[in-house]
């Protein structure tokens, strides 16, 4: 099993969508996953369409009411998948963190008695490397970026990858780069194919093969809280995201050493 940090400090980028989607086709092809809100905007718990009051626990309680992880999963819409939700009040617990002792590991002690039970763990961070995106780091297995196929995409990564060294330094000794996934590429511009490009040079085969590409179908199905494979399950953004989560299971080491050696 493995534990995902879907993160990048830099906003707007395509986490949270790689994090609903991706899950949800893992989940779809038949690995029980979970995924854990870790940001305050709550934009995963919203856009797999979870109300207020279907809601008994949430990150916040778990990070600082000492509520154990298993009883803030909830059920979802797609057979496989749960969820910890996020509230806004988890805005709060960046600075309530700051008083507890261990208060960057809180998340991994957390999430240690769930592993057995999933066999992906999809952590959505918030768009900052504060407390809580370190908890999320610190909990994780391996970090899995997005990358928005802009101009000034590259620009934050080398930040992002000097934080991940400092982690694993200090915090989390096998914390790995899982990979990097392109989002949003529109692949007629001629300057989404320059980033792809300058990502791969940079990155190298730490990128996803998969491009995912701009589609109004991705942004429209949160709002239906519905991920993509439900919403428009015939759809190039279902196509994409079907196609991450193989990649990412046929990478997986478990997958490797069962596979035939030649
Ligand atoms: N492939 C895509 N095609 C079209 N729109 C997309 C795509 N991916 C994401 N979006 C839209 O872009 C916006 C940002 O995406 P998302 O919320 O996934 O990013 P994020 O990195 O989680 O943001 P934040 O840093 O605020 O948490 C959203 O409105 C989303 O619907
Ligand atoms: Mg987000």
């Amino acid at each position: 099993m493995s534990i995902l940090c879907v993160a990048n400090q830099k906003g707007g980028v395509g986490k949270t969508t790689t994090a609903i989607n991706l899950g949800a086709c893992l989940a779809q092809a038949g690995h029980p996953t979970l995924l854990v809100d870790l940001d305050a905007q709550a934009n995963a718990t919203l856009g797999l369409g979870l109300s207020a009051d279907q809601i008994k626990a949430t990150l916040f309680n778990v990070l600082v009411d000492q509520v154990s992880g298993a009883d803030a999963v909830h059920e979802t819409q797609i057979e496989g998948l749960k969820l910890i939700p996020s509230h806004a009040d988890l805005a709060g617990a960046e600075v309530m963190l700051q008083e507890l002792e261990h208060r960057e590991t809180i998340l991994r002690r957390a999430l240690e008695p769930l592993r057995g039970a999933y066999e992906y763990i999809l952590i959505d961070c918030p768009p900052s490397l504060g407390l809580v995106t370190l908890n999320g780091l610190a909990a994780a297995d391996t970090v899995l970026i997005p990358i928005q196929a802009e101009y000034y995409a590259v620009a934050g990564v080398g930040l992002l990858l000097n934080t991940l060294a400092l982690v694993a330094r200090e915090l989390n000794k096998n914390l790995r780069v899982e990979g990097a996934v392109l989002t949003m590429v529109d692949s007629r511009a001629a300057l989404s194919t320059q980033v792809v490009e300058s990502v791969r040079g940079l990155l190298r085969d730490r990128v996803f093969e998969t491009l995912v590409p701009r589609s109004v179908r991705l942004a429209e199905a949160p709002s239906h809280g519905l991920p993509i494979s439900l919403y428009d399950p015939k759809g190039k953004g279902t196509e994409a995201y079907k196609a991450l989560a193989e990649e990412l299971v046929l990478r997986s080491p478990a997958h490797k050493a069962a596979a035939p050696a030649h």
